[in-house]
């Protein structure tokens, strides 16, 4: 059986998971749809390029639908994929709110449709193999998570959608991989957080309207916290989540691309991503200046670099097998009803009430149990 794919938005990220999806077994790419480089993809994959998104949702040979448009453009896609009955992966953050996120998984789940999110990170060969150790008992119990996705964001050539909080939600939202991995190792949301930050260092007409700095205290059950923190206002880049348990503890760096084991004086290390040539390349392209802010800019005639290539390969793999009626683990079931992705946002929405309203917040005043 051959699953048939339609992709909304073929820019950067989406024109790969394209081409991607194209050259995997028993796996076509239909039609594209993308008012500005809709055509251009089309032809290069040798695929439709349909005039509307309601063409493109209602085509008999498309199964499953991937939205890659940018971040405030995704409820639209999804919600009309769900309603044809059709199986959505939807990019990263699915939404930018915990009610337009609740409206899509009730769409999909209401439909029987898989909802799927690109929360990439969860294919990490690193995150994976944190998760078999928490699991195994090696660490403990995870008191405590530490993540950190900060550069140094100079002046580009022109002010993109991911630097426009109406458009992106800024770092915190669209960098959610950080929070999801950390609700993930936690075993759910926080019960209350509190949000620091402000735009520091990034004002003006060259600049978007995010903060540029953010601070998250996270406080969950039973004694357990996290603090997070992202921002394009740090000369001293650093991208990492720290995971300290009661016997040990668990580096994953993504700047230095690579994980450490420590339990007892000990230190073991794994591989971040499938390969040392990817976490190689992963560490010399943090080390260079494409990626001050550990943002990517890009069109469709950018090739992603080899880790993200691996990476999104693996996911997109998965997805497709998925398709094919693959059993999905139970700890994955939640990446594939947009649970896991909404949860995320509902802590990112309580983060922005309190740095608005200058006040701690608990997760009940966005969930409303
Ligand atoms: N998982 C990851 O690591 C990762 C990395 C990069 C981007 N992303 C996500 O992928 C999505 C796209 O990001 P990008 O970097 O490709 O951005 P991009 O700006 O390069 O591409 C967006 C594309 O969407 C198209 N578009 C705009 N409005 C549309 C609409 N209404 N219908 C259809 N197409 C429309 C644009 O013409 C453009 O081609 C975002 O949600 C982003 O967060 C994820």
């Amino acid at each position: 059986m051959v699953v048939k794919y339609g992709v909304v938005g073929v820019g950067y990220f989406g024109a790969e998971l394209a081409r991607i999806l194209k050259r995997l077994d028993d796996a076509e790419v239909t039609v594209v749809y993308d008012p500005d480089n809709g055509q251009k993809i089309a032809n290069e994959l040798g695929c439709d390029a349909a005039a509307s998104l309601d063409e493109l949702v209602a085509r008999e040979d498309v199964d499953t639908v991937v939205v890659a448009t940018p971040n405030y453009l995704h409820k639209e896609p999804v919600i009309k994929a769900a309603q044809h009955g059709k199986n959505v992966f939807c990019e990263k953050p699915i939404a930018l709110s915990y009610e337009d996120c609740d409206e899509m998984v009730r769409a999909c789940d209401e439909n029987r449709v898989t909802f799927m999110a690109g929360h990439i990170m969860n294919f990490f060969h690193g995150v994976q193999r944190a998760k078999e150790l928490i699991n195994e008992g090696v660490i403990g119990k995870v008191l405590y998570c530490h993540s950190a996705r900060n550069g140094w964001e100079d002046v580009q050539p022109s002010v993109s959608w991911k630097k426009i909080r109406e458009k992106s939600g800024g770092h915190l939202y669209h960098h959610i991989h950080e929070l999801d991995c950390v609700q993930f190792i936690m075993g759910g949301m926080p019960e209350a957080v509190t949000m620091t930050g402000g735009n520091v260092a990034h004002v003006g007409e060259n600049f978007g309207d995010e903060d540029d700095m953010l601070f998250i205290n996270a406080e969950f059950s039973d004694n357990r916290f996290a603090v997070m923190e992202w921002g394009s206002a740090f000369h001293w880049p650093e991208h990492y989540l720290l995971i300290q348990g009661t016997k040990g503890a668990i580096k994953l760096d993504m700047f230095d691309a690579g994980c450490t084991l420590k339990v007892d004086g000990k230190e073991e290390h794994f591989l971040l991503h499938e390969t040392k040539e990817e976490d190689d390349n992963r560490t010399s392209i943090y080390h260079g200046t494409e990626m001050d802010g550990a943002i990517q800019y890009g069109n469709p005639d950018k090739i992603p670099p080899l880790w993200l290539q691996g990476v999104m390969n693996k996911e997109m793999r998965y997805l497709n097998e998925l398709m094919h009626g693959m059993e999905p683990s139970d700890e994955f079931r939640p990446l594939l009803t947009g649970e896991a992705a909404r949860a995320a946002i509902a802590t990112a929405d309580a983060c922005t009430k309190s740095r608005f309203e200058n006040r701690k917040v608990a997760l009940s005043e966005i969930i409303g149990k």
